[in-house]
């Protein structure tokens, strides 16, 4: 014999179980995988390809400052005709002009707190203190 009582919540129950995998996405917390923000300047071009950049930036922007503070070389890149100087400033904020919604957008997202800002300014900052100068 069939028992109303108990077949409903059931159905109900497996229902719920089936499409776990559907809700658990539409309402779970997990923040979307970064999408930085190209350069708004149009530039095509990083100091070297995508890929490299996005495996080894912190690398690169290390030996940068030991060549330049260290050795005293403050020798140029060339990226599509245009010169750079090896910084923060210098060269990836001329080009990624937002530090919220490029470097921050992926260091949020890996829970890493680069110190670098402690000292350097953001293209943000630098535009607040020429305004208040
Ligand atoms: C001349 C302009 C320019 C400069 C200078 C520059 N970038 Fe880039 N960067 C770009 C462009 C354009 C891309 C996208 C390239 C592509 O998709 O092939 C990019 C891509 C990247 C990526 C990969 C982003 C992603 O979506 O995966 C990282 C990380 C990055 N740059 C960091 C830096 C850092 C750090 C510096 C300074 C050391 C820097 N860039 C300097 C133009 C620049
Ligand atoms: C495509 C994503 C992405 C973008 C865009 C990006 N970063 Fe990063 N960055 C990372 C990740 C992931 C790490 C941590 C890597 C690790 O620990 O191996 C990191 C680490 C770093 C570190 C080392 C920090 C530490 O505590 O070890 C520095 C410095 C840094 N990034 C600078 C920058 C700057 C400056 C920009 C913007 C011009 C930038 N990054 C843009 C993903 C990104
Ligand atoms: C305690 C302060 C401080 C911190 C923190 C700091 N820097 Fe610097 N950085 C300096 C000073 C000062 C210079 C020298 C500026 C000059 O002589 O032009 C410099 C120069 C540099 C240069 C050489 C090019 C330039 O802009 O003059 C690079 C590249 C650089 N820093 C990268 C970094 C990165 C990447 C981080 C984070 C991982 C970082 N710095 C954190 C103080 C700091």
């Amino acid at each position: 014999m069939y028992n109303k009582r108990t077949i409903i919540p059931g159905l109900a129950i497996f229902v719920v179980f089936v499409t776990f995998p559907l809700w658990f996405n539409a309402f779970s917390t997990a923040s979307p995988t970064p999408k930085p923000e190209l350069p708004p300047g149009g530039e095509k071009q990083c100091v070297a390809p995508a890929s490299e950049m996005r495996a080894s930036h912190m690398q690169l922007l290390n030996e940068w400052r030991d060549e330049v503070l260290r050795d005293g070389d403050r020798q140029l890149v060339t990226v599509d005709g245009k010169q750079y100087g090896r910084g923060l400033q210098l060269a990836c904020m001329q080009c990624h002009t937002s530090k919220e919604k490029f470097c921050d957008s992926c260091h949020e997202y890996a829970s890493v707190k680069p110190y670098c800002w402690d000292c350097h300014l953001s293209p943000e900052e630098e535009a607040l203190k020429k305004e208040t100068l």
